[in-house]
């Protein structure tokens, strides 16, 4: 077993916006990992964040911050189009990197981060929170061992509802330059990676991507069929338009279906095992025991993610499984929009080392408002 070091962690948070607080409350219980400053812009944002959490060092920017502390972890909370160059210069100042989704605005970017955590010996989490929790891990490994049978088809829907005037009100938000893409990256890539932590790799993406209702820079809604590396063909849709709100993941294999239906997060209640009926038109059978979820539920979220990163932290050892390989996803999201804007599918192979398509989204949106 690898031993655990037990000195603090000392953690600082950058941007002290919506999210930092979930961040900043899962620190809060790890009794060896504690907040010693956080950087932000706006001076109210950042003062009321830090007398709420009780944090001492405050700081306009990350620079600062660098400048003024020794810190062992960084998080960051800040807009997407900040991240690589954050990500970098909190590594190169010796520090782990725990980033929000998404990673970074390019497969290229998320090259030159991970060069840097190599050559500095840090690492570099990105938050996928949805691939967390006992039931997903459970069947997760169900799926790897082919005891749930070979996957065939799925389905994966990210049918959210965010308002003109207040969810894209805020400036960063649904444009290329500083969201970097529109719901299939801030929205949709929550369940796409959670699709492809099931799956495994892709090898071909088809896709559309239409303006239908939202102004924004980018698309509100956008179609994909993936075909996975094991050959299962997938259906996803995206969209910000959807007042009745849902998350969901399917995937239909050779003995069964596997199903999560949830918003946000995600437990062993959310998830539905329906093994297939034995003879034509039957009942379905009774699942096999092996399929039964664990009991010890634990639900999704940053808790299981932050905990698992920072063991990974203390013990030294590579980052866990929930937190490794943020380019599955990524890379999903590349090819469709890369697949949109071409007008044709994209392949693996498309996205290879060298490849144009790692520098950043296509954007080949049809806007399909009435003028
Ligand atoms: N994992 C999840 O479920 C989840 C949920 C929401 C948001 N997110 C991600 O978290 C990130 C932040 O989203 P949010 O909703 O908290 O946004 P937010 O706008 O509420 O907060 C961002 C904060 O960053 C600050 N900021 C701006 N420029 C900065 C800079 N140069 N240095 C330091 N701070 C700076 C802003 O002042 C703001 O307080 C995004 O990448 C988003 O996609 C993830």
């Amino acid at each position: 077993m690898t031993e655990l070091s037990q000195s603090t962690l000392r953690v600082a948070l950058v941007g002290t916006g919506a999210i930092a607080h979930a961040h900043a409350q899962v620190l809060g219980l790890d009794p060896l990992a504690s907040v010693v400053a956080v950087a932000d812009p706006s001076p109210a944002v950042r003062d009321a964040f830090a007398d709420q959490y009780s944090v001492a060092g405050r700081y306009g920017s990350l620079d600062e911050l660098l400048a003024a502390e020794t810190v062992d972890v960084v998080h960051l909370c800040t807009p997407p189009g900040l991240h690589r160059d954050q990500a970098i210069a909190a590594l190169r100042g010796g520090a782990h990197v725990v980033c929000e989704k998404p990673p970074v605005l390019s497969l290229a970017d998320l090259d030159a981060v991970l060069e840097v955590a190599h050559q500095v010996g840090r690492e570099y989490a990105v938050v996928f929170q949805q691939r967390t929790g006992t039931a997903v891990g459970h069947v997760q490994k169900l799926l790897a061992d082919g005891t749930l049978g070979r996957p065939l088809v799925g389905v994966c829907h990210t049918l959210w509802y965010r308002k003109q005037e207040d969810y894209y009100a805020v400036p960063w938000r649904g444009k290329w330059t500083t969201e970097g893409g529109g719901p299939l990256l801030g929205l949709g890539i929550h369940q796409l990676d959670l699709l492809a932590f099931l799956l495994g790799e892709w090898a071909e993406v088809d896709a559309r991507a239409f303006r239908l209702d939202r102004d924004l820079e980018t698309e509100d809604t956008s179609t994909a069929v993936v075909r996975f590396a094991n050959d299962a063909i997938v259906s996803v849709l995206t969209t910000a338009l959807s007042p009745r709100q849902v998350s969901y993941v399917r995937v239909d294999t050779t003995l069964g279906t596997v199903e999560v239906e949830h918003l946000y997060g995600h437990d062993a209640r959310s998830w539905r095992l329906t093994p297939a009926p034995s003879r034509t038109g039957g009942e379905p059978d009774a699942a096999p025991a092996a399929w039964t979820l664990p009991e010890d539920d634990e639900p999704s979220g940053h808790t299981p993610l932050l905990r698992a990163v920072y063991e990974s932290f203390r013990s030294g050892s590579p980052l866990p499984p929930v937190a490794a390989d943020p380019h599955r996803s990524l890379e999903l999201v590349t090819a469709i929009y890369a697949s949109a804007a071409r007008g044709r599918p994209v392949t693996k192979a498309d996205l290879a080392p060298g490849s144009t398509l790692r520098d950043g989204f296509l954007h080949g949106v049809e806007d399909l408002r009435p003028a």
